[in-house]
């Protein structure tokens, strides 16, 4: 680049900051009148900043910061590596299709094996075992924490058959991980942490996402960082698994070259495999059916700043979540607040422990409430907080049993289509009285005050 280039493009990067910091000048609450997203996108001028360069450099396709980025992520959930997707769906595919590939050999998962899960929560941690024409089999969740029964394991288990466990920390509670691991390594199972919604939760002081073999995570927007649309899959322990996830990210190829870069095996044409004749140009060589999941440079380059403000975003969810806590506390007779997995109860000084319980912080990707009343104090409370401008969710797809995706598989498949074990009440239960607001790091005190008083008026009247 010569001095013109290069003071051009510093000028052009000072006008982005100065836009951007003026559009993000503080703007006034009013309350009623201002809305109170329950999620969205937490930024500065850095990450436009940083998309800017990243356009002007042109490259386009992921690159250099996608690169910067998988290894960054690794570093800070202390895991072997990561690879970058589109969303956090493709992410889960990703995670399940890998696990199926031939190059694992015995340990492969093989159509019509069984991946244990749950009935309650977003559906793309499920819809990709049937897509990958697997059967998953349904535990139910316990309402208070969202995350597995694990005592329903044994029961859902199948020797010869059970291939597979795949939960998410659901809102960002992380579940039982002492129980899991320990299960999936007594029976030699493969376990995958959907940790889309919970970047930054800690188990044990460990972060999610670092105790399965393999992890996912969304950057859509309501996450904890975001890239525009964009996941990861990171490979917790065996480098083996990184080469399969990506072939089946891109395009099922065997060859590893990164985009713009041939022969990185230095064995281009000296390859031999399937039927194809001996030479033939290991850049066309499929090993997997694959798809094209790859995300855009530019979205790794935003996605590297918002990673700098994680330890930030983190602080401000649990505080957020403790504040709403607090100002509801006396509601316990009307709602049934989360707790950790092992936790025995909370008071404003924070959480208490089973004894030999393994302590968890939670990065709340929102706070939720069972409205003990029943489905229809839930959905008035749902629009009291509408009228309010107050965004709120249910917990997603509910009991996913009973979502009609679900229902037409059951018509088509009859019992093949998914096993279910027991009766899926606390999914149930959730699906009819779960209702949540944010914590993002968007709201302010202010904000969440305001949140807090809607709801204690929709459930009270006063
Ligand atoms: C637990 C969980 N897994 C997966 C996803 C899918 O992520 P994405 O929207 O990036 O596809 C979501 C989406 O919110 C989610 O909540």
């Amino acid at each position: 680049m010569n001095n013109s280039e290069a003071e051009l493009r510093a000028e052009i990067l000072a006008k982005t900051r100065e836009l951007v910091t003026r559009r993000l000048a503080t703007s006034i609450f009013v309350p009623g009148s201002t809305v109170v997203p329950y999620a969205g996108r937490v930024y500065d001028a850095e990450e436009v900043a940083a998309a800017v360069e990243s356009v002007l450099d042109f490259w386009l396709t992921l690159g250099p910061e996608g690169d910067a980025f998988e290894r960054e992520l690794a570093a800070k959930l202390g895991v072997r590596s990561s690879v970058l997707t589109n969303s956090g769906s493709s992410a889960n595919l990703l995670a399940i299709a890998a696990l199926t590939s031939h190059k694992l050999g015995e340990r492969r998962l093989r159509p019509g094996d069984e991946v244990i899960t749950v009935a309650a929560g977003f559906p793309t941690t499920v819809a990709p075992i049937i897509q990958c024409d697997l059967t998953p089999v349904f535990i139910d969740v316990d309402p208070i924490t969202l995350g597995p029964r694990v005592d329903q394991l044994e029961e859902a288990y199948v020797p010869g058959k059970t291939k597979a466990l795949i939960f998410a920390h659901a809102l960002g509670n992380p579940f039982d991980l002492d129980a899991v691991a320990s299960f999936c390594r007594e029976k030699g199972l493969w376990l995958i942490e959907d940790n889309c919604d919970s970047l930054g939760s800690t188990w044990g002081g460990k972060p999610t996402g670092s105790f399965g073999d393999l992890s996912t995570q969304s950057f859509y927007p309501p996450h904890h960082i975001t890239m525009g649309e964009g996941g990861a899959v990171n490979i917790v322990r065996d480098p083996k698994l990184r080469v399969i996830v990506e072939s089946f990210r891109d395009w099922g190829r065997d060859c590893w070259c990164p985009s713009g870069k041939d022969n990185t095996c230095k064995r281009r044409f000296e390859w031999k495999l399937g039927d194809l004749p001996a030479g033939y140009d290991h850049k066309y060589i499929y090993s997997h059916l694959g798809w094209n999941l790859k995300p855009l440079d530019v979205q790794a380059a935003i996605g590297r700043q918002q990673l700098k403000k994680l330890d930030r975003f983190t602080a401000a969810r649990r505080a957020n979540w403790h504040r709403l806590r607090t100002a509801l506390a006396d509601l316990e007779d009307r709602l049934d607040f989360m707790l950790p997995a092992h936790a025995t109860g909370w008071s404003p000084a924070g959480f208490t422990w089973k004894p030999g319980g393994t302590p968890s912080d939670p990065s709340w990707f929102g706070f939720m409430m069972l409205v003990k009343a029943g489905p229809a104090a839930r959905t008035a409370l749902a629009r009291a907080l509408d009228a309010a401008k107050i965004g709120n969710r249910m917990f997603f797809g509910g009991n996913l049993v009973r979502q009609p995706a679900f229902v037409h598989l059951r018509e088509e498949r009859g019992s093949a289509a998914f096993r279910v074990v027991s009766d899926l009440a606390g999914a149930d239960r959730v699906m009819n009285e779960a209702l949540f607001v944010g914590t993002y790091p968007g709201l302010d005190e202010q904000r969440i005050d305001y949140v807090a008083a809607v709801i204690r008026n929709a459930i009270t009247g006063t």
